[in-house]
């Protein structure tokens, strides 16, 4: 036989090498893929066949030469297909360098002199595969010393510091694509215009009714002034929308019929009106809004009074 390799180690080595690149170049996240999608199994498994297949169809191939040939030639292919395969020569040799040790036959050699009441023993060398695995621990053990004590590689607590801002960034970058997990204590005034044009057309279809189009006011109160009976601000703006007003003044809780990035579109639409005047505004409710982030009004230079040694002084009034 031309191939040193058996049949029956062929097969599953094949097979193996197309299983890891199937792995390898189909996107299916943390999990194998065989196990995320059905189909790959099913096409591992005709691959199996066709491997099997193809091994029997080489097989009866060589049978039917073999059939034709003469007596000799038939002797001489025989004596070498008895012949065991390279690969598993080199496997046993191999194994028996690893292992050490003397043949049965040669025991003698290392035989020790003490006589235990029968039990002797033997100067067995150690294993090479225990004593170069062990060397190699105490070099591992220079290397890792020199990296983590001396050279001040990254140990665990900068690992973990590592992955936790890069979980914070990614957190981030889901919440972009998740408008969603929006509520009212993380809700902020959108910008986009996309988003406030959103805003406009949810308004428009849900809200004229009772705050008119340009927010003055009908049922529900007026939207343009400074006023607010449940609080200004986006955040209040917001929990109004998604919660209701005070029971019985008909403004109802939103976030039945809107989904929580609607809801903070609207508000920020909403929020458009503040400062605007419209035809025909309904009078004031509530009390004035202060934001109490905001900045504090500028100081009028007027009120600031500057002394020979340079300390302000505010005037009050
Ligand atoms: C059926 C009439 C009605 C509809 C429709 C309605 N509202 Fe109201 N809205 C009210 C009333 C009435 C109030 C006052 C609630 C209160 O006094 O507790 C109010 C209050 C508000 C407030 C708080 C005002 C303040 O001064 O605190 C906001 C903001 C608001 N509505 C926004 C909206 C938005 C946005 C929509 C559409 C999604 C909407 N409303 C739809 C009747 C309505």
């Amino acid at each position: 036989m031309k191939n040193s390799i058996p049949a029956w180690l062929r097969i599953p080595i094949v097979f193996l090498i197309i299983v890891v690149l199937v792995e390898l170049t189909i996107d299916s996240g943390n999990k194998l893929a065989i196990i995320e999608r059905p189909e790959v199994s099913l096409f591992l498994i005709f691959v199996l066949l066709l491997l099997i297949g193809i091994e029997a169809i080489v097989r009866s191939l060589e049978n039917i030469l073999y059939q034709t040939l003469d007596a000799e030639a038939k002797e001489r292919y025989n004596l070498k297909r008895s012949s065991q395969s390279k690969v598993l020569i080199w496997v046993k040799e191999t194994y028996a360098k690893l292992r050490g040790g003397k043949e049965m036959e040669e025991e003698h050699e290392i035989i020790l002199d003490h006589n235990y009441d029968g039990i002797r023993e033997l100067d067995n060398d150690l294993p090479p595969w225990w004593l170069y695995g062990f060397y190699a621990s105490i070099v591992f053990a220079f290397v890792y010393m020199a990296r983590y004590h001396i050279f001040d590689g990254e140990n665990q607590y900068d690992e973990l510091q590592a992955n936790l801002e890069q979980a914070k960034v990614e957190i981030e970058e889901y919440k972009k694509g998740a408008k969603d997990l929006v509520d009212f204590s993380t809700v902020t005034v959108l910008v986009d215009a996309s988003d406030l044009k959103a805003g406009k057309t949810i308004y428009e279809m849900n809200c004229v009714a009772c705050h008119k189009a340009d927010g003055g006011g009908g049922i529900g109160p007026n939207l343009t002034d400074k006023h607010w009976i449940l609080g200004g601000g986006i955040k209040n703006v917001f929990k109004t929308i998604s919660e209701g007003g005070r029971a019985g003044k008909g403004m109802i809780a939103w976030k039945q019929s809107l989904k929580p990035a609607e809801m903070a579109q609207v508000s920020s639409y909403v929020l458009q009106f503040q400062g605007t005047t419209p035809t025909d505004g309904k009078e004031q409710e509530g009390d004035i809004w202060v934001d109490e982030n905001a900045p504090k009004e500028a100081i009028p230079s007027s009120a600031m009074e500057v002394k020979s040694n340079d300390v302000l002084e505010i005037e009050k009034d």
